[in-house]
């Protein structure tokens, strides 16, 4: 690999820009979006990129129409299903970071499947940040640490190994497919 790049993020906004500049709805973009998804994970386990972490709802899309966040949940599940088997052939390790509580049961199930059955891979470490918020996942992390280590500070190091993303390091590349240039309370620690 020409450079060293260990951890890509992508921000998959712009979507329903795109769309509409096309004359089609808002989820036409968001449905092109996830499909190409699967291209960037090959891509990146080609480079030997370590991590790949993806945005794909995050706590603030629930204010979005009703429709739009019923496609958005439809299309992970579709992705899950797709992807499930090129996951486990090529080692990958998955995680969906974030909050899947409010997701149907049926789907929840299949993450913790697949998170339970590539954990132990050594491959790509692939990220899925759904129902995320980075604010949400320092408090919680902070909130661990206390609740384990009552009356001790805290240290960089230690809010670190408690992030959802411990095991993929810093971020070394972030993407907005947008092309705006503003973080969104993503991975603001990493
Ligand atoms: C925000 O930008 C983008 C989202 C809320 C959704 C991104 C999700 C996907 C592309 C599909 C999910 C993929 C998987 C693998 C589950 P926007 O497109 O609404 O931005 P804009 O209004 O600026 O165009």
């Amino acid at each position: 690999m020409a450079f060293d790049v260990n951890h890509v993020a992508i921000i998959m906004d712009g979507n329903g820009r795109w769309a509409t500049g096309r004359s089609h709805p808002r989820v036409w973009g968001h449905i092109r979006g996830a499909r190409k998804v699967s291209e960037i994970i090959t891509e990146t386990d080609k480079l030997g990129i370590k991590a790949l972490t993806i945005y794909a709802f995050s706590t603030e899309n629930w204010s979005r129409p009703t429709s739009e966040i019923k496609t958005l949940i439809k299309l992970l599940k579709k992705f899950l299903h797709l992807e499930r088997p090129r996951i486990i052939k090529n080692r990958i390790r998955f995680k969906v970071i974030g909050n899947i509580g409010h997701l149907p049961v049926e789907i929840q199930t299949l993450v913790r499947e697949i998170e339970e059955s590539s954990k132990d891979f050594e491959g790509l470490k692939f990220n899925i940040a759904f129902d995320y918020g980075s604010r949400d996942e320092i408090t919680k992390a902070v909130n661990r640490y206390i609740a384990q280590h009552p009356g001790k500070e805290i240290t960089s190091e230690a809010l670190g190994a408690n992030l959802h993303t411990q095991l993929c390091g810093d971020v070394d590349l972030l993407i907005r497919t947008g092309g705006d240039q503003r973080i969104s309370n993503f991975l603001l620690w990493q």
